[in-house]
Parts: structure tokens; C-alpha cells; sequence
């Protein structure tokens, strides 16, 4: 049992959920389990980096947390929970600041971007957020952990890092590797199926916690192709609206491209598109009622979060302590 490797992501609770986060990731994360021992956590001390309302905040990290359990994580086979839960992280994110060079900080694209989009509000915080992020990592000594493009340069900076550290003071950080999940359905936008599905554009974005109604809705006013031919075939140069519906309909019903062409041949978009709206509706109905009940559900909720932080605790204490050790603060 124990011999699992670990694994780790954080999930910054900033925005709602939605159909390409579910197929493209969440959706392949409960059968992980399985295999690793893993920890997720709502990370939102990173969230305060950029101005939040503090309702909203609260909401989305119990909403999300919710969500995430309604998409599968199963609390009892999982670490759930939330980042200021456990206060390991920022006491080892100041120390490990000190082992972060202003030079590195400087380059991280991420700071880059974000200062660019929230000049009013240049912050300490937003500098150092990879620093925190490495001591949320290394907290936990796992072996993956699991990043899309956007973080990679976060996990190469943690790995450097820990690796000064280790020079130092000898083995005290495990050096993670980032995991690149297996790809699963990469889900386009509706209404723009150059780019990825996004709650950036809204219009063509479907949300796991939509009514089906807004749902069918946005599917009758996807976008499919210009050409004349009007018919379901797979064709994503061409016809990439169509290929990213069929795309999302095999991913909710598990049907190949084939299957899907025979399926609705001499049929045409006007049939199409509002049976992919179906066949969505259905997958997320379970999601969203069980995402509604658990948040309903205030003292279940409680209780995750409480002995998901409990077992965190536990296993980032060992960690700090060993750190403080090592850096020579005085045992209390
Ligand atoms: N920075 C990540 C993001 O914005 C969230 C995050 C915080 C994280 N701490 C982490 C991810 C530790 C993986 C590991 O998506």
C-alpha cells in the first residue's frame, strides 16, 4: 500500500468548471487513485495574489471542492484539501523565499503576464508565488505532478530550487517530476473552435454546473463550417467545428469517429447538434445533482476538507521539520 508513488496538484479555486476541464482532465483523475497516492488541494493562497471578493472566494473554493468530488475524486481514496488549512505551506514558502533568486523570479512568464494584465496591482505576493507554489510541492515529497503547459516552468523552478537546498544541506526534498496526464479529449470553444474551450468566451463554453436548458442552447448555436456539404464527417482541417463536436460527443458516449459518421449519416446539423447537446446534458446531470447535494451538505463538506487537512498536516509537518532542522532554528 504504501509503496504508491505520490503525486500532487493544486487547483486554484478562480473560476467555475467546465465541459473541456471535465473531458480534457478531471474526468481522468479519479481512476488515478489507483495507482498513486494523491493529493489535490483548492490552492487558495495563490488566488489572494490577484484582488479577490472575499464572498466569492469563499464560494468558489467550497463550490470547486464540491465539484471535484461530484467529477469523482473520492475523499477516501484521495487528499483533499484546502491550501490555508495547513499552515506548513506558508511557513516553508518564506523559507524556501530566501533560497529563491530575485533574478529567477524575474523570469517567470507567468509573473510576466499576470503584472502586464494587473498593473495597479504589482504585489510581493504575485512576485513570489513560485517559491510558494515550490513549498507546496516539496511539502509533500511526491514523486509527479501533474501540470499543463502554463505550470511547467513552475515545477522546473521548484525542481531548481530543491536542488540548491539538497546542495546544501544534503536529501531533504524529493526532486519531482512534472507529469504529463495522457491526453484526454482537448475540448475547443463552441462558438470558436480555433481556440480551447474557455470561460473566458462564455457563449461557447459549457459550464459543469449549467441548466440543461443553457446547455441545449448554446449546443443549437455551436458553430460547425461553412461549406455546403452539411454532413457529420470528421474532417478537423476542414470542418473544425463539426470535429470538435463529434469529438466531445465520443467522449460522452465512448462512440468512435465511424460509429458517429453512421450514426448520423443523411442527417443533418440541425439533428447533430442538439443530440451532442443531449448526450452532454446527460453526463453532467449526475455531476451537477451530486456537485448540489454535497455543497448542500455543509457538515460532509466540513468533514472532508477537516480530515483532508489533518492528513496533509501530518505528512507536510515531517517535512517542515526536518527543514528547520537542517536551516538551524531551534526545536521548540
Ligand atoms: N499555480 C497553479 C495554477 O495556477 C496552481 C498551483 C498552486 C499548483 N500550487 C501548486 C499546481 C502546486 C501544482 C502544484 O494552476
Amino acid at each position: 500500500m504504501d509503496e504508491k508513488k505520490v503525486m500532487l496538484s493544486g487547483i486554484q479555486p478562480s473560476g467555475d468548471l467546465h465541459l473541456g476541464n471535465y473531458l480534457g482532465a478531471i474526468k481522468h483523475w479519479g481512476a488515478r487513485a489507483d495507482e498513486f497516492d494523491c493529493y489535490y488541494f483548492m490552492a487558495d493562497m495563490h488566488t489572494i495574489t490577484v484582488r479577490q471578493n472575499p464572498a466569492d472566494l469563499r464560494r468558489r473554493t467550497l463550490e470547486q471542492l464540491a465539484q471535484y468530488i461530484a467529477c469523482g475524486l473520492d475523499p477516501e481514496k484521495n487528499t483533499l484539501f484546502i491550501q490555508s488549512h495547513v499552515h506548513q505551506h506558508a511557513e516553508l514558502g518564506w523559507v524556501l523565499n530566501c533560497y529563491t533568486m530575485f533574478g529567477e523570479l524575474s523570469r517567470m512568464t507567468q509573473f510576466k503576464d499576470k503584472s502586464a494584465k494587473h498593473a495597479d496591482n504589482i504585489n510581493g505576493g504575485l512576485f513570489t508565488y513560485p517559491s510558494l507554489m515550490a513549498a507546496d510541492i516539496l511539502l509533500y515529497q511526491p514523486d509527479f505532478v501533474p501540470v499543463g503547459n502554463d505550470q511547467k516552468q513552475h515545477v522546473e523552478i521548484t525542481r531548481d530550487i530543491a536542488q540548491r537546498f539538497n546542495n546544501i544541506y544534503g536529501d531533504v526534498f524529493k526532486i519531482p517530476e512534472p507529469y504529463i496526464p495522457k491526453t484526454g479529449a482537448r475540448i475547443m470553444g463552441l462558438s470558436n473552435p480555433e481556440s480551447k474551450m474557455s470561460k473566458s468566451s462564455p457563449e461557447g463554453c459549457v459550464f459543469l454546473m449549467e441548466k440543461p436548458e443553457d446547455i441545449q442552447r448554446k449546443f443549437k448555436r455551436a458553430i460547425t463550417d461553412s461549406d455546403t456539404e452539411h454532413c457529420v464527417r470528421y474532417d478537423p482541417e476542414n470542418k473544425p467545428g463539426v470535429a470538435n463536436l463529434m469529438s466531445i460527443y465520443a467522449a460522452v458516449t465512448g462512440k468512435t469517429f465511424e460509429e458517429i459518421e453512421r450514426e448520423f449519416d443523411g442527417c443533418g446539423y440541425g439533428t447533430f447538434k442538439p443530440a451532442v447537446g443531449d448526450a452532454v446534458v446527460e453526463t453532467l446531470r449526475p455531476i451537477r445533482e451530486e456537485a448540489t447535494r454535497i455543497l448542500a451538505d455543509k457538515a460532509y463538506l466540513e468533514s472532508v476538507y477537516k480530515q483532508g487537512a489533518e492528513k496533509a498536516s501530518y505528512v507536510a509537518n515531517k517535512t517542515l521539520r526536518k527543514v528547520y532542522k537542517k536551516i538551524g532554528f531551534v526545536a521548540r
